[in-house]
């Protein structure tokens, strides 16, 4: 490919993405196959002379969309948001184009130099203490890791090598291995799974602190670890805070817990993956307050600030504690100006991923980004409020931000069945979380132009649960297909469900509204003269939606 047909084929992939973007509900936002689809669809080995781009590119189509997930479709609501702008999209262009592996300043000035001032850019609009700030010459500072789960590991490994150091500044007889096997790591029990893995790869043991209702770690049940664990001589060297967590948003009282850290000499880091973009708005900013007592913090702008995948940004307060664990100096990589993101990374190589923070918060500015993060906690909120309004579901945790946890009140399986029905929808998509032992659905604003025509259109979950679920509330009646549907939710058959339909019809219209009963008296008689076709249509023309047709 020469220049020409560059400026060609980049003018129309752009077409391809804008049409893609602008289009994506069209989309099922889940797909449709089978592990494996893949490899019968395409050559077992790559081709000894060269293909054809046109051929690509209706590849595209026929091989790979039917296998995405799509992340960007108003009705993902799955997992936490995976950012993206066409400002990140452009700017990421670029940083293909040139091309550089910025692991030294050499390397690329302006990568380094980008960087570290975006970092002060974002540290200030997140108002983050003055120490974590790099300006000219301060002692902290940021960089980008490529995930949350590499800056909990970097910190991990950084607090380990200065715990190991001071301990035998003082007992120097004491061996590395030694001081090791004692040195113990602390995280909530709801902390992501990533922690835990980084205390693996560190070789050390960490232990997971019971949360309080709201699934938040205290200081007085750290503490009393800490007692616990001092007693039977062992060395507590860290502890990984959460603000945000995973399966619920709950945020750790790192303003009780980073005084015990400082104290107990520890580190404390804090994962704030999701939640941290929310606190450049000041009414989410407080709870910020106790990151002065942290040494390492850490969100995603790739979450939610609208900047593309992967931007994970990290600031430490002191930037020795990082650089000295790590450095390591050969010749060729020497400059007399050392400062590089290398030294904060298991990798050598770096990506110019500063030109994506750099377009993004030059184009939408901070009011423009809290704008954004406004909008999807306000669509979070008329969703609890569609659960609310349903006596049958239950919120399992406060919405604070752009999360809702709720489900059935009823059994876990009568939870997964609901899910279950929910994905083979295609319609929206979700996943699970546990809380309290509890199956609990997690409904998160992800994509950039979700709005609230599309949350209320994700009021199918309840159609879904009224075709699933017999309702332990008294709102409602007793679904008579539940046995074959919690029995195996495969043999939901039409035709074993065809009198159900009418007698779930007959009960709901006492117990929850007449629409609802009439939609099921209508499938009972289509479904009694097998009128598969005036079903379907009938069944869309009841909800406007596909989802009923998904359903049945
Ligand atoms: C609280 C928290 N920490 C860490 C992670 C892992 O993020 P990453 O994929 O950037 O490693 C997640 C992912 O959702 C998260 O929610």
């Amino acid at each position: 490919m020469d220049a020409a047909e560059f400026r060609r084929r980049g003018r129309e992939m752009v077409d391809y993405v804008a049409d893609y973007l602008e289009n994506i509900e069209q989309r099922p936002v889940y797909p449709d196959v089978e592990p494996g689809y893949l490899r019968s669809l395409i050559p077992t080995e790559a081709p000894l002379e060269p293909d054809n781009y046109d051929d690509i590119i209706k590849d595209v189509e026929r091989i790979i969309m039917p296998g995405v997930t799509h992340w960007q479709s108003p009705y993902f609501f799955a997992y936490f948001p995976a950012a993206s702008s066409y400002p990140a999209m452009l700017a990421d262009m670029l940083c293909g184009a040139i091309g550089c592996i910025g692991f030294s300043w050499a390397a690329s000035p302006a990568c380094t130099e980008l960087e570290t001032v975006m970092l002060d850019w974002l540290g200030k609009m997140l108002k983050l203490p003055e120490h974590f700030i790099a300006g000219t010459h301060g002692h902290g500072g940021g960089v980008i890791q490529s995930t949350a789960s590499e800056a909990t590991l970097m910190s991990l490994l950084a607090a380990r090598c200065k715990a190991v150091r001071r301990v035998q500044e003082t007992n120097p007889e004491r061996l590395e291995a030694e001081v090791l096997s004692k040195l113990v790591a602390y995280s909530s029990e709801q902390a992501h799974s990533s922690v835990e893995r980084a205390s693996l790869i560190g070789g050390v043991m960490m232990r997971k602190v019971p949360t309080d209702n709201t699934y938040a770690v205290g200081g007085g049940m750290l503490k009393k670890m800490l007692e616990e664990d001092r007693a039977a001589g062992l060395i507590p060297f860290y502890f990984c805070a959460t603000l945000g967590t995973t399966s619920s948003c709950a945020f750790d009282h790192i303003t009780e817990l980073g005084p015990i850290c400082n104290e107990e000499n520890m580190w404390m880091h804090i994962d704030a993956a999701y939640a941290g973009s929310a606190f450049i708005c000041p009414e989410f900013r407080p709870l910020l307050n106790g990151i002065e007592f942290a040494d390492s913090f850490n969100f995603n702008p790739h979450k939610w600030l609208l900047i593309n995948f992967d931007c994970s940004t990290m600031w430490v307060k002191k930037r020795q504690d990082i650089i000295g664990a790590f450095k390591v100096e050969p010749l060729y990589l020497k400059h007399e100006n050392q400062e590089s993101g290398r030294h904060w990374q298991i990798p050598l190589g770096r990506r110019f991923r500063s030109l994506k923070m750099w377009f993004v918060f030059r184009l939408y500015g901070i009011e423009g980004l809290q704008a954004h993060i406004r909008k999807q906690v306000v669509l979070a909120k008329e969703f609890e409020s569609l659960v609310r309004a349903d006596k049958r579901f239950e919120i399992c945790a406060e919405v604070v931000m752009g999360l809702v946890c709720f489900r059935l009140k009823g059994s876990n399986e009568l939870n997964q069945l609901l899910l279950k029905r929910i994905t083979e929808s295609r319609t929206i998509h979700l996943v699970p979380c546990q809380l309290s032992g509890l199956f609990v659905l997690r409904f998160a604003v992800c994509s950039r132009v979700t709005d609230s025509g599309h949350v209320q259109h994700s009021s199918i979950f309840r159609s879904a649960a009224m075709l699933s679920s017999p309702v332990s509330s008294n709102h409602c009646a007793v679904d008579p297909c539940e046995n074959n549907l919690t029995q195996n939710p495969n043999v939901y058959e039409r035709k074993e469900c065809r009198m159900s339909y009418f007698t779930f019809s007959i009960c709901n219209f006492f117990a929850i509204d007449f629409d609802v009963s009439l939609t099921f008296i209508v499938l009972f008689v289509l479904q009694s003269f097998r009128c598969e076709p005036i079903l379907s249509v009938y069944a869309a023309s009841m909800s406007s939606s596909p989802t009923w047709v998904g359903l049945l």
